[in-house]
């Protein structure tokens, strides 16, 4: 058998780094890198210390806007799975490599595997919930992390070959975490303590997209007064100063980080405060309170279990946040059992 996979963010990177290892004791895997990111600390950083195999194929797409990036993606793909001729073609989460590797293949009717599937914000103004929906309903099979994506899609009539896996990110923190403590010197390098500052990320285009939010969140992160160390995101650089944003000296900027310094980061923070959807989540596996900067969520139960608060670009809510927010509730065990990627493995072959 034949699978090749599509990747091209850095998300993807690491839920391919649990998943591509396990596929190639079973098959030939190929991996499809789009080059959607692309920046050495975007990418090559991933491959590197998460030993996930070397790209077959690399698009080099780059960035543009949706159309032009999707489309210049799913000519080259199809190039590739024509030649290939793979079983089935295997993607991950939401970007535009998602749907443009879904695409592709489901046009030349090889089935597609889409793996974190099910999650819905409802919120269709975003690229993400328009990539989702569409990869989903040209997947064949598709593996849902938690029992509130298993609804989402019954809901949406996708009833066949639907299985909660569980979280494939929750296996990567539970597989990589030993190797961060080791080997990672991202606290010793900026002078951290443990839970002496509290953990930022910003790179949703709903925030860096509007000036007003963009300010608003460095407004009420800096208000908070606490000590702010915010690994920051290319698309969110850019618009810092195109809004010629002014950063106060309690928000420490640093670089794009590597998954074992960023984990180490997430486990050694006081709070979080992220629009990521991943961020969101590996605060909730690692026990940290999270503050997200939306206007709602696909990771539902972390709000509904207290340890996620969905605060927006509110700068009074995200400074209150910051100090007072206190989760009470024990954390339940919605994302599976760490074995997501076997069971993947299980139904596939
Ligand atoms: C993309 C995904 C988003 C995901 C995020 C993970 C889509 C529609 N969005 O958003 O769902 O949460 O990746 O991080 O697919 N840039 C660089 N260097 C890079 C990569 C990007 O400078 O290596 C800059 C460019 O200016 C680019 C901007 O970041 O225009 C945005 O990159 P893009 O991949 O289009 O979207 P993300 O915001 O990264
Ligand atoms: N991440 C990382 N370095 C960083 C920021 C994030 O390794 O500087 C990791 C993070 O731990 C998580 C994933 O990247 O595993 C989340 O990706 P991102 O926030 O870019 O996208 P999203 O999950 O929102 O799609």
């Amino acid at each position: 058998m034949k699978i090749v996979t599509v990747i091209g963010a850095r998300p993807q990177f690491i839920k391919a780094a649990t998943v591509s290892r396990k596929i190639r004791e079973k098959c030939i895997e190929i991996i499809v890198h789009t080059g959607q990111h692309y920046d050495d600390n975007m990418s090559k950083i991933f491959f590197q210390e998460l030993n996930i195999p070397l790209p077959d194929y690399n698009l080099n797409i780059g960035s543009g806007s949706h159309g032009t990036q999707t489309g210049r993606m799913l000519e080259k793909i199809e190039n590739i799975l024509l030649n290939e001729k793979p079983d089935y073609v295997l993607v991950y989460g939401d970007t535009n490599s998602t749907l443009a590797g879904a695409l592709a293949a489901s046009k030349l009717l090889i089935p597609v595997v889409h793996i974190e599937s099910g999650l819905r914000s409802f919120n269709k103004s975003m690229p993400e919930e328009q990539n989702r929906i569409l990869t989903d309903h040209i997947s064949k099979y598709v593996f849902a992390p938690t029992d509130t994506a298993v609804k989402n899609l019954f809901n949406e009539g996708i009833k066949e070959n639907v299985f909660n896996v569980g979280d494939v990110m929750f296996d990567a923190v539970l597989y990589f975490k030993d190797l961060a403590k080791d080997k990672s010197r991202v606290l010793q390098k900026y002078f951290l303590k443990r839970e002496n500052y509290i953990l930022a990320t910003i790179h949703r285009a709903e925030n860096t997209n509007s000036v007003e939010k963009l300010k608003n969140i460095f407004k009420g992160l800096n208000e908070s007064g606490q000590n702010i160390i915010l690994p920051l995101h290319p698309r969110t650089k850019k618009y810092i100063k195109k809004y010629n944003i002014i950063l106060e000296d309690n928000i420490k900027i640093i670089e794009p980080l590597g998954y074992l310094d960023m984990i180490m980061l997430e486990d050694n923070s006081k709070k979080i405060v992220t629009d990521s959807g991943g961020v969101q989540k590996e605060a909730f596996f690692l026990g940290k309170p999270c503050i997200t900067l939306r206007s709602e969520t696909e990771w539902v139960e972390t709000v509904e279990n207290g340890w996620n608060i969905i605060v927006g670009a509110d700068k009074d809510k995200i400074k209150k946040c910051i100090l007072d927010f206190e989760p009470k509730q024990v954390r339940k065990e919605y994302f599976g059992d760490g074995n997501a990627v076997q069971k993947i493995i299980s139904e596939l072959f």
